[in-house]
Formats: C-alpha cells, sequence, structure tokens
C-alpha cells in the first residue's frame, strides 16, 4: 500500500466515521410503509415531504444504522387523520408517540401487533375509538402502553396479561366497559403482570368484581381505579402488595369490609371514598408515610374518630364526611405538623370542638359542617378557614363567621410576572415569556397531578419547585416556565395549566414540541417527589393549527407553509438584517451623490411648513417629527411591530399625527419607499387611514399618517366590549368592510391589504372604522404577473389557508381574514384563544335548529348576547362563514360584504342612534379614480376648523368631506 492509497483510505474511514448514521438510505419498505402511514394523515411536518427519512431526516424519525426506522415520535403536532395499518410493516419500530393529536382518530390497527420489537407505546390524548386490539399481547419487548385519554371502547383485552416486561399500563380516561381480565389455566389475564408497576385505569365504565386480580408477587406502586363501576369486596391479596404507594379505589360500588391492609406501610395516598364500604373504619395506624386519606361517603359502622389518627405524622390531609363518626374531636387531631385539612362534615359528632393551643402550623381548613356539635372553645387559638355551619353552636348565632356557609378563600399559586411589563400584550396566541419578558407562542397543556401528597394549591415554594424542574428538565430557557390555573378538578386531582416557552424565536419547531411531548408523555420528565404520579395532555400547539374543523385538502400545506413561514422568516429576518447594514452605508453614498428619488419633490420639501399636499404626499424633515414625539420618546409610542415602532405626536398646527418609524431591518430601498407613498397618497377613502406625509432623512423611513382616536377594534372589544352593542358593530363591519371594498375595487390599481386583523382596524370618536397599515399591501398587478410571492405574510388567525398553500395572493385572502374579524364581533374572541381557534368553534358549534342561538350561546360575546336570537345575527355568521370558506372562489367579494351587511342594518330596529357609518352603498370619496356616482362622489377633502392644539382637536376629525 503506497503513501496515496493509505491517505485515501484514512480520507474514507474518516469520513465514514463522522457521517451520521442517519445518512444512509433508509430500507426502502420502510419508506414505503411511512409514505403509507403518511397517507392517512394532513398536517404532518413539512420534513416529510422530501428528502430520505433516516437521512434528511423527517421530524420525529430516528433510525438504526441499518437504514430500518426505530422511532416514530410525533407528539403534539397537530396531525388530523388515522393510523394507517401500514405502521404494522415497520418491523424494526421500537418507539412509537403520537400522543396529544387530538385530529388522530378511528380505530388503533391490529397491525401494530406486528411490531415485535415494540418497546413504547403512546397514543395518550388523541381521539382514537373502537377496541383495543388484542394483538397487543404479541408486544412481547413493550415496557410503556400509554392508551390514556382517547375514546376507546370494548373491554380490556386478556391478552395484555403476555406483556410480562410491561412497567406503565395507562387506559385512564376513555369509555373501556366489562371487567378486568383475569388468567384462567387456559387463558391470560393482568393477574399475570408482576413487573407492572402502573395500573391507571381511572375514568371508565370497567365493572365487575376485582377478585384474583391481586397476587402478593405483584410490584405494582399506583392503583388507580377510581370513577369506575367496580363491585365485590375489596380483595384481601390487595392487602400484601406491599411496594404501593397510592391507592384510589374511590367513587366505585366497593361493598363489605375493609380488608386488613396494616402491611401497606409504603401508602402515600389512600381514596376508598364514595363505595358502599361496611364494618369498621380501617386501621391506619402503621402507615408512617401517608399524607392523603380520604374514606368519605361510605357505610361504615358508626365509630369515634380513630386515636391512631395522632401517629401519622406525616398526613396532610384527612377526609371523612358521611363517616358515620359520633363522639367528640380529640384535641390532638390538630397538633399534626404537616396537616392542611380536615374534612369531617356531615357526621354525627357532638358536644364541644376545642381548638388546642399548639396548632399544627400548616393547619389552613376545618370543616365540621352538619354535625351535632354544641360550643366551641380556644377559637382565638386558629385564624384560619373554620366551617360549623348546620351545628347545634351555631342555631342561636347564625352570623358568626364560622356559622356562615363560606367556601375557603384560597389564591391558588401561579407564575410571577411582576418583573415584566404585562400591560405590554402580545399579539393573538402569543403569551409573554417570563424568562425575558418578550412574546412568544406556548407550548401548552394541562398537567394532572394523581397523588400530590399537599392539599395547598397556594404553596409558593412546592410550585415553584415545580416549575424549576420542568424548565432543568425539559433543557429549557431558566424560568421559562409558566403555571397558572391550579386547582383540584372535579375528580379531585390536583390539576396545572403549564406553558413552556421556546428558548430562541418566539415559536417551537416541530421537534422541540414532539421533543418535550415525548418527555411528559413517557414520563421520563419527573416532577418533585411530593406532586407524584401525573399525566400530561397538551393543548393543540397554536403555530401548528390551521384553518378548518372538516378535513381539509389545505391544512397539509398549512402546516408546511407555516413552517416554512417560519424558516424563512428567520432567514428573512438575518438576510434582512445583513442587508439593513449594507444599506446603510449604501444609504450614505447615495446621499453624498444626491440621488435621492424625492429630489422631484423638492417643491414638497420647501413647502414643508405649509398645509398638507393631500393629491401629493407632505415631506417632513426628521427634526420637525423628532421634536413633535419629543425625541421619539417611549411616553410617546402607542404601538410596535415587526416593522418598527409607532409613535403619537402633534405637528406645530395642532394636527395630531401617528409617526409609523421603521427600524432598521424592515427599511425598504428608496425606490421602493417612494413608490409606497405614491400608491398611499392616492388612496382616500373615509373608511381607510390616511397618509399625511412621509420623512426620508437621516437614514430614517418614515411614513405619518391621520391619528384615529379611539383605539383598535381589538382594544375595544376587550374593554369596551358591553358598550359595543350588536348595531354599532354592524356598523363597524360595513365600515371597515367598505374600506377594505375601496382598496380592492376602486383603488388604482387595485391593493390587497395583506394584514387584515381586529388591531388594524382603528375606530374614530365616533366609532366609525377606519382600516390601518398598509405596510404589508400589494398591488394586485404585481401577483397577475403570475408573481409567487415566497414569504407568506400576514398575520396567524387571519390567514386564508389556500393562500398559505399556493402561496398564491388574491383578494380573497383578505375576505378570508376580514371573516376572522366578523368572528370576533360576533365572539369578543381573538381568533385564537387557549388554543382554540374561532373559525372551527363556530364551524363546529352552529346548529341551525337552535332557534335562540343559532348552536353559539357558548361563544357569542355575553354582551351581545340578546342580538343572537335576532334574524340578522344569523346572516351575518352565515356570511362571515362564507368569508372563511376554504375556497377562496366559493368566498364573496369585499363588495358582496358591504351590500349584505347594509341589508342587515337596515333590517335592525331603531335603538342604538343614529347610523354613522352613512347609509350610501358606494359611500366612497373621489380620490380614488373610479369611483362610481352619488352624491358625494365628486367632493374635495379641506382640512376642519380647529380648536386649541390638544384639546377638543384630540376627539375631532381633520378632515371632512365636503359636497362641492
Ligand atoms: C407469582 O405468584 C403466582 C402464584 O400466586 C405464581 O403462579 C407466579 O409464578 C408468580 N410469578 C412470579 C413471576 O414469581
Ligand atoms: C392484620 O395483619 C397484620 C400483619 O399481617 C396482623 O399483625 C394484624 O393482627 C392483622 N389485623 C387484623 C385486624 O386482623
Ligand atoms: C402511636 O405511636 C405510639 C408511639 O409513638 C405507640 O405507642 C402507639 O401504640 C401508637 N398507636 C397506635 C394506635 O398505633
Ligand atoms: C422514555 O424514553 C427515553 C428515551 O428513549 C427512555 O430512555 C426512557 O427509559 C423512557 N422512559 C420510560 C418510562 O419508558
Amino acid at each position: 500500500m503506497d503513501a496515496a492509497t493509505r491517505r485515501a483510505r484514512l480520507l474514507l474511514l474518516l469520513v465514514a466515521a463522522t457521517v451520521p448514521a442517519g445518512l444512509c438510505q433508509t430500507n426502502p419498505d420502510d419508506v414505503a410503509a411511512l409514505r403509507a402511514v403518511m397517507g392517512a394523515w394532513s398536517n404532518y411536518p413539512s420534513s416529510w415531504n422530501s428528502g430520505d427519512p433516516c437521512g434528511a431526516p423527517w421530524d420525529g424519525i430516528m433510525c438504526a444504522g441499518n437504514g430500518r426506522v426505530t422511532s416514530l415520535r410525533l407528539s403534539s403536532v397537530n396531525m388530523q387523520g388515522t393510523l394507517s395499518d401500514s405502521i404494522g410493516q415497520l418491523s424494526q419500530l421500537m418507539f412509537l408517540d403520537l400522543s396529544f393529536n387530538s385530529g388522530l382518530s378511528g380505530t388503533i390497527p391490529a397491525s401494530i401487533g406486528n411490531l415485535a420489537q415494540l418497546t413504547t407505546l403512546i397514543l395518550a390524548g388523541c381521539s382514537f375509538s373502537g377496541g383495543i386490539p388484542k394483538e397487543l399481547g404479541n408486544l412481547l419487548q413493550m415496557t410503556f402502553l400509554a392508551l390514556n385519554s382517547n375514546k376507546l371502547t370494548g373491554t380490556i383485552p386478556p391478552q395484555l396479561g403476555l406483556l410480562s416486561k410491561l412497567f406503565w399500563l395507562d387506559l385512564a380516561d376513555n369509555a373501556i366497559t366489562g371487567s378486568v381480565p383475569i388468567s384462567t389455566g387456559t387463558t391470560p389475564g393482568l393477574d399475570l403482570l408482576t413487573n407492572t408497576k402502573h395500573f391507571h385505569f381511572n375514568k371508565n365504565q370497567l365493572s365487575g368484581t376485582l377478585t384474583g386480580l391481586f397476587k402478593p408477587n405483584m410490584t405494582l406502586i399506583h392503583i388507580l381505579f377510581d370513577s369506575n363501576q367496580f363491585t365485590g369486596p375489596i380483595p384481601r391479596e390487595l392487602g400484601s402488595i406491599t411496594s404501593l404507594q397510592v391507592l384510589r379505589l374511590d367513587r366505585n360500588q366497593f361493598a363489605g369490609a375493609v380488608p386488613n391492609i396494616t402491611n401497606l406501610v409504603n401508602l402515600n395516598e389512600l381514596n376508598l371514598a364514595s363505595n358502599k364500604l361496611t364494618g369498621s373504619l380501617p386501621n391506619l395506624s402503621s402507615m408512617n408515610v401517608l399524607n392523603v386519606v380520604d374514606l368519605s361517603n361510605n357505610s361504615f359502622t358508626a365509630s369515634v374518630i380513630p386515636g391512631w389518627f395522632t401517629n401519622l405524622t406525616n398526613i396532610s390531609s384527612i377526609s371523612m364526611s358521611s363517616a358515620r363518626l359520633t363522639g367528640e374531636v380529640p384535641q390532638e387531631l390538630f397538633n399534626l405538623p404537616q396537616l392542611h385539612e380536615v374534612v369531617m362534615s356531615k357526621n354525627q359528632l357532638s358536644g364541644t370542638l376545642t381548638m388546642p393551643g399548639s396548632i399544627g402550623t400548616q393547619l389552613q381548613t376545618v370543616d365540621f359542617q352538619e354535625n351535632v356539635i354544641v360550643d366551641v372553645a380556644g377559637i382565638s387559638n386558629y385564624k384560619k378557614t373554620l366551617l360549623l355551619a348546620l351545628n347545634p353552636v351555631c342555631s342561636d348565632k347564625p352570623t358568626v363567621a364560622f356559622c356562615t356557609v363560606q367556601k375557603p378563600n384560597v389564591i391558588a399559586y401561579s407564575t410571577s410576572m411582576a418583573k415584566c411589563n404585562t400591560a405590554r400584550g402580545c399579539q393573538s396566541g402569543q403569551d409573554q415569556n417570563p424568562a425575558n419578558c418578550g412574546c412568544a407562542y406556548s407550548y401548552n397543556g394541562k398537567m394532572v397531578f394523581r397523588a400530590p401528597s399537599f392539599k395547598d394549591v397556594s404553596s409558593t415554594a412546592n410550585f415553584q419547585q415545580l416549575e424549576e424542574t420542568l424548565w432543568r428538565l425539559l433543557s429549557l430557557r431558566e424560568g421559562a416556565v409558566v403555571l397558572n390555573r391550579i386547582h383540584f378538578n372535579e375528580d379531585n386531582y390536583l390539576q396545572v395549566q403549564v406553558s413552556l416557552f421556546p428558548s430562541t424565536g418566539t415559536l417551537f419547531n416541530v421537534s422541540e414540541v414532539s421533543r418535550i411531548g415525548f418527555l411528559l408523555s413517557n414520563q421520563t420528565y419527573k416532577p418533585p417527589p411530593i406532586f407524584g404520579p401525573y399525566f400530561f395532555i397538551a393543548d393543540p400547539y397554536v403555530p401548528f393549527i390551521v384553518a378548518g374543523g372538516k378535513k381539509s385538502k389545505f391544512s397539509t400545506g398549512a402546516v408546511a407553509g407555516i413552517a416554512v413561514a417560519g424558516g424563512v422568516l428567520v432567514i428573512a429576518l438575518i438576510l434582512v438584517g445583513l442587508f439593513a447594514l449594507r444599506q446603510k452605508r449604501r444609504n450614505k453614498e447615495l446621499k453624498e451623490r444626491s440621488t435621492d428619488p424625492f429630489a422631484s419633490w423638492g417643491a414638497t420639501q420647501k413647502d414643508s411648513g405649509g398645509a398638507p399636499q393631500l393629491k401629493g404626499a407632505r415631506f417632513f424633515s426628521f427634526e420637525e417629527l423628532k421634536s413633535c414625539t419629543d425625541n421619539f420618546a417611549d411616553s410617546h409610542e402607542i404601538g410596535a411591530g415587526g416593522y418598527g415602532k409607532v409613535y403619537k405626536g402633534t405637528l406645530v398646527d395642532g394636527i395630531r399625527v401617528a409617526i409609523k418609524r421603521a427600524q432598521s431591518g424592515s427599511m425598504q430601498g428608496a425606490p421602493e419607499f417612494k413608490n409606497e407613498i405614491e400608491l398611499l397618497s392616492r388612496v382616500h377613502h373615509r373608511n381607510l387611514v390616511s397618509l399625511i406625509g412621509f420623512c426620508f432623512q437621516q437614514g430614517e423611513q418614515m411614513l405619518v399618517y391621520e391619528f384615529v382616536a379611539g383605539g383598535t377594534l381589538r382594544e375595544n372589544l376587550v374593554v369596551r366590549g358591553t358598550y359595543l352593542g350588536w348595531k354599532k358593530r354592524l356598523r363597524i363591519a360595513l365600515g371597515s368592510a367598505r374600506g377594505l371594498a375601496y382598496l380592492h375595487e376602486l383603488a388604482d390599481p387595485p391593493i390587497i391589504h395583506r394584514d387584515i386583523k381586529s388591531t388594524n382596524i382603528l375606530l374614530d370618536e365616533n366609532l366609525k372604522a377606519k382600516v390601518a397599515d398598509f405596510g404589508l399591501s400589494k398591488l394586485v398587478a404585481d401577483t397577475e404577473k403570475g408573481h409567487v410571492s415566497t414569504q407568506v405574510k400576514g398575520t396567524l388567525g387571519y390567514l386564508d389557508p389556500e393562500y398559505y398553500m399556493t402561496q398564491q395572493l388574491s383578494e380573497k385572502s383578505d375576505v378570508y381574514s376580514f371573516g376572522v374579524v366578523m368572528l370576533e364581533l360576533v365572539s369578543g374572541r381573538q381568533p385564537i384563544e387557549k388554543g382554540k381557534y374561532v373559525v372551527r368553534e363556530v364551524r363546529q358549534a352552529i346548529d341551525p335548529a337552535d332557534r335562540d342561538y343559532y348552536g353559539l350561546r357558548a361563544i357569542v360575546d355575553p354582551a351581545i348576547r340578546d342580538a343572537a336570537r335576532t334574524p340578522g345575527f344569523r346572516r351575518f355568521v352565515q356570511l362571515a362563514m362564507q368569508c372563511v370558506d376554504e375556497s377562496a372562489a366559493a368566498r364573496p367579494t369585499m363588495g358582496t360584504v358591504v351590500k349584505e351587511v347594509e341589508a342587515m342594518l337596515l333590517n335592525e330596529p331603531d335603538g342604538e342612534g343614529s347610523n354613522s357609518a352613512g347609509s350610501s352603498a358606494t359611500e366612497f370619496d373621489g380620490a380614488g379614480r373610479g369611483a362610481p356616482s352619488h352624491p358625494y362622489s365628486d367632493v374635495e377633502i379641506t382640512r376642519s376648523s380647529y380648536g386649541g392644539a390638544g384639546d377638543a382637536s384630540d376627539y375631532m376629525p381633520y378632515f371632512e368631506v365636503k359636497p362641492k
């Protein structure tokens, strides 16, 4: 071997060693199987559209070195569709996680039983229905099986008992019926699962007895069988599973005596409430680590409060309502150091209730309502909630605090946003990240703890610990977690709404979301031990939500579109940044060479102190705008966006203006800027915010608009919702529709707005709507040249799904966005709120048979609920739904929308004052060429007279339309 050959070989070796295993070609059978699986889905990640699954790789796919697919994990990506039979052909698959895709429905295919290598199957939080396939019993490597929170029916197949390596079995929150299968000589059963630690079967319709299920050599730590219809006795053998930590059998129909469970010394939580148990109360004195016990609502033999309670030094919650307790309440009960609540209402407790001097510091709630207590002592020792209503002691003093029926007034913990300026607000769908106070799309879901060893929902220490473990163990930025809406839910589980924020940018990508989803769905993430076992169900992740509730032919492209748009955005931002740097330098050179494209407007420039040149646009000097905004002071800022900031200011002659100042990254080239001004200065309509002038100096690009005093439509819906009655909303819809119709149909050339949303519709003091922000506007002529824009622009929640997919812009994209605004007027809600998309919500809720509310009672803004009974309301909703039709061709034009809303307004009974939106169908001013002939079509726009600067003029329009 000569040196060259050796070097070549070395090089080859090096290359081979550095190429990731994934780069080798995927096995063709696996590719075929994946494509078939993908064929049954929409909204799959865009990476699945091209390239080699292992090589590219596709999001959620992992492979072995031989090109075989071993892992398919797509948690929380909002896929729709079914799980194809072809999944069974991925014969080397070890992990399958499709959790939290609530759009995945249909049955679980039996072919999964062919995946002999599968160790983990997680389909939690989807919408699968039908039975659990018995073929799952073939998966002998399976350790983790989570089918919880679906719509599964049928019985538990006995074959699951063959999964001898199973560690986690979660079937909770389905509609499974029948009994838990027990092995016979010839058939398997779940009693064979001696390695399983978790039986989570709660919230189903399981019935029958548990006789024969429990074996002494089982190693269970959690038995959650609550909220089913089990009958018969609690099996004696249960008492021998000493590994047990959580036993929940509540809300069933277990009968008979509680067996001897003295040996369950590791038990943290024991909940036997709401059954038909008889005999004496179980003796729990050996359970040194017990935190929570609930024995309420049973038929136990009458007894005194057992003395051994005082030995349970870790106990935090004791509930024994309706448990036939008699005698006096022992004072020692209140000395327990960890005790947080005692609930012993609806018993026969008698005598004097004495609160001792040495009350445990944790005690928050003492509830002895509906007993026969005749007196109280030591009340001054205890300052927290005491409930004694419906006891004899209260018969003569019904107004004393402890005698009133009160709800404990506990303020649950929620993550503090104190260090952020929350007044700033984020755009629809985004929330503030406490880690950096910026806005981003958080990944949200509910985390439900099945056996927390504390009851205090206000505990800062506990929940801050939870926050910290979340960001630490999920590898997020420090502090990028928000917890709120903490409460014990109707099943008596501790529920916490969790929001997780991306470390960079404003959104997680598909692989990040799936990664976090998997860490939560397969229990890799472990909360602090006091929280006990949990499950997590993610809300649909907002950036992956696309329009349409129906299976949509656009959905696929739409997600791809978002992903692409997100990617493009990042790249675009970088490019724009680089471009801006260069541009700045070039701008200087250009100026030096005095090739100012505005040079020919010099006359305007000289004239800058005079009246606005409404046919053109007035030129403002940088100094002029600087001084009228106090050097662009924060106090003058009224808005901000990707392009820069908006300031309010008052010109020397008293005119109030809104100044949009581009930041360096969003500057356009000078010719483009000039074009935009020429375009905007030609557009005048009473329902459009007019351009007054511009500034192009000292490297700045600013647009000066008329100031509209009443704020945005969104602000008005939030702050003045009740003031905005139905008729006012109709007028706002009409005004903004007219503005938009003008842009589409009468402006020359026609203009597509591209970013219609409720924050771009301003209201003046008479609630006249004015469409603002043509920053993204596009001349229709450009698009007709077959110009396909490479960047999808607009705002999430308002974006036309067809535009997403085809990137082909038309006026109908504005119509879609306008339809969303109409639904905002109806609902008062933002388009995307709490993961729900208003278009889909309304589409699914509409019920023509509901004569009162059209099915929208829960959705319609309570402020206008009465209007929902009118025929006009129904027509308005129908029109909005036409506007948001998935097919652009099926949407009406804005002109049609104007006519329809006008007709609705005419049919409204008089009431809310005069029709200030105007009464003519074609109330366009004359500035646009081609304006129709009507009384006001030939007008000139003049400046109206003013009061002194800054007083009454704040609320006066400064243009008025005068007939000639
Ligand atoms: C568990 O105990 C049962 C009898 O109660 C026995 O048949 C079975 O083999 C035992 N299993 C193991 C894994 O020890
Ligand atoms: C319960 O079992 C324990 C240990 O197995 C035993 O010591 C105790 O006497 C039993 N209690 C009753 C009431 O049978
Ligand atoms: C409670 O604990 C004490 C010692 O700490 C023990 O003497 C007593 O027997 C226990 N009581 C019960 C009911 O187990
Ligand atoms: C979850 O998945 C990880 C990564 O594959 C694995 O290491 C871990 O053991 C799994 N956890 C459980 C409880 O199966």
